[in-house]
């Protein structure tokens, strides 16, 4: 019988894409087959991240339950990677030593010969090093799950923002060759994908060596994404104020496969935090992009990250985030109290602030930016909307289920042969986290022509 592999997966997109490419590369080496259920697997991955409080505390808490089920079947092996792993390395295993492997996000497809040494009785295999892109290329085939698919076009951050660990947990910014992401992409698209997420800390840092020498822009590379047959949608995730240039801001105008959708994480409206942050630009920048892309794609949904909170904040600098807010008038985001990391400049910046204030400051920004996100839902009421219908809901089983190009899932009263293809809904009610449609019937009239 096929023994088992369970991985657990804390954290962002990129620990999301990594985790399936564990479970392929074990899939591929080992024939391990996937568990939900951690007690009858033969191999245990915790997939980590540290970008907020108490990351260290969850990985032992969450190994030390892995312990009660190595003590009865000694057999088992238990990993932990990503991006505590990274930086921790073998203080895992001084503190967990049931812990047998410990791998960095640039040395998961090292993992079967990684398990092969465990396996052998070596007990303290730990690999966390930095082999620049070796990683993509000792990788197999990608397979498609659905119609939406993630696809890595870079690695590590070179941004180094004082307050977070993402440069040191994954290194430096290191882009995937051209050919190698439009090959996977390809690949991905005969599988019935239509729509790619390129994922990356700054995808707008992207720099791909193409055939002849030359170095592909990100622009560059939305264009060639684009031009792959069955690709009809493509996102990104993140993207970095700095280098959002004029030729990606064109593409908004060029490539009507971009989603009318741009998460531009901001984290402050206040230039001195700006500055002590080392986000690299001023509030004035942010906003001069920002109105150059919706000059470019008039009535794109913008979507953010904050953090509150950071060392000195004052009421007025944080007032500065909550007028940026309304000045460009977000979709859902994200916000986050800021979280001192260790070995970061911005942990030992003097901080004064209450933790009572810093919840309040949250509080309300959280309550001006779900405002904001409802008002925008309800405004969608009445509207047609492009769903990319991917399967049947979770909740009803007489309904499908998609996504708006601005990210929100509809519901609404399909067959189920719908999946894997776009349709227009009209949307007749807005939930707090979801919509409700009717798919409009001339619609489906263009399925049938495509298909015959
Ligand atoms: N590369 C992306 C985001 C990476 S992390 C960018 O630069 O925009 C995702 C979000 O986590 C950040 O945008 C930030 O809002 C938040 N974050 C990162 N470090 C943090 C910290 N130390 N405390 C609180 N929030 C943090
Ligand atoms: Fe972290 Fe800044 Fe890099 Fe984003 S750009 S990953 S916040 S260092
Ligand atoms: Fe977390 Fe690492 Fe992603 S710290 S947010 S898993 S890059």
């Amino acid at each position: 019988m096929a023994q088992k592999l369970y991985i657990q997966t804390n954290g962002c997109q990129m620990n999301e894409y990594d985790s399936d490419k564990m479970r392929d590369v074990l899939q591929a080496s080992h024939g391990l087959q996937v568990t939900e259920i951690p007690e009858e697997a033969d191999v245990l991955l915790l997939n980590t991240c540290s970008i907020r409080e108490k990351a260290q505390e969850k990985v032992f808490s969450a190994v030390g339950r892995w312990k009660k089920i190595k003590d009865k079947r000694p057999d088992i092996v238990i990993g932990v990677g990503g991006c505590v792993a990274s930086q921790e390395g073998e203080a895992i295993q001084q503190r967990a030593p049931y812990v047998d492997i410990v791998f960095g996000p640039q040395t998961l497809h090292r993992l079967p010969q990684l398990l092969n040494e465990a396996r052998q009785g070596n007990t303290k295999v730990v690999d966390i090093t930095f082999p620049e892109i070796e990683k993509f290329d000792a990788l197999p085939k990608p397979r498609a799950e659905g119609p939406k698919a993630f696809v890595s076009v870079m690695e590590g951050c070179s941004k180094y923002c004082t307050y977070c660990v993402v440069p040191y947990t994954r290194g430096e910014e290191i882009s995937r060759p051209l050919t190698d992401v439009i090959t996977e992409i390809e690949a991905l698209a005969e599988q019935g994908v239509r729509e790619i997420n390129l994922l990356g800390q700054n995808v707008n840092a992207y720099r791909g060596q193409m055939p002849d020498g030359e170095i592909a822009s990100f622009a560059i590379l939305l264009h060639f994404v684009a031009a792959v047959e069955g690709i009809d949608r493509i996102r990104f995730t993140t993207s970095h104020p700095l280098e959002f240039t004029d030729d990606i801001i064109e593409a908004y105008a060029d490539i009507p496969q971009l989603v009318s959708h741009l998460h531009l994480p901001v984290q402050s409206g206040n230039n001195r935090i700006l500055t002590d942050m080392k986000r690299g630009h001023k509030r004035e920048d942010y906003l001069h992009t920002i109105n150059k892309i919706k000059a470019a794609r008039p009535g794109i949904s913008l979507s953010s990250d904050f953090i509150v909170g950071f060392p000195g904040e004052t009421d007025e600098e944080f007032e500065d985030t909550m007028r940026l807010i309304d000045e460009v008038g977000f979709d859902f985001s994200f916000s986050f109290i800021f979280s001192p990391r260790p070995g970061t400049p911005a942990a030992d910046f003097a901080d004064e602030i209450e933790m009572d204030v810093k919840k309040q400051r949250l509080q309300r920004l959280q309550n001006k930016l779900t405002g904001l996100a409802t008002e925008q839902s309800q405004a969608m009421v009445g509207t047609v909307q492009t769903v990319l219908v991917e399967g049947v809901s979770r909740k009803n089983a007489l309904h499908m289920t998609g996504r708006t190009e601005n990210n929100r899932a509809v519901n609404f009263v399909a067959h189920p042969r719908l999946a894997g293809q776009f349709v227009d809904v009209l949307i007749t009610e807005a939930l707090p986290n979801s919509l409700r449609g009717r798919v409009v019937e001339s619609s489906l009239d263009k399925i049938v022509k495509q298909a015959s």
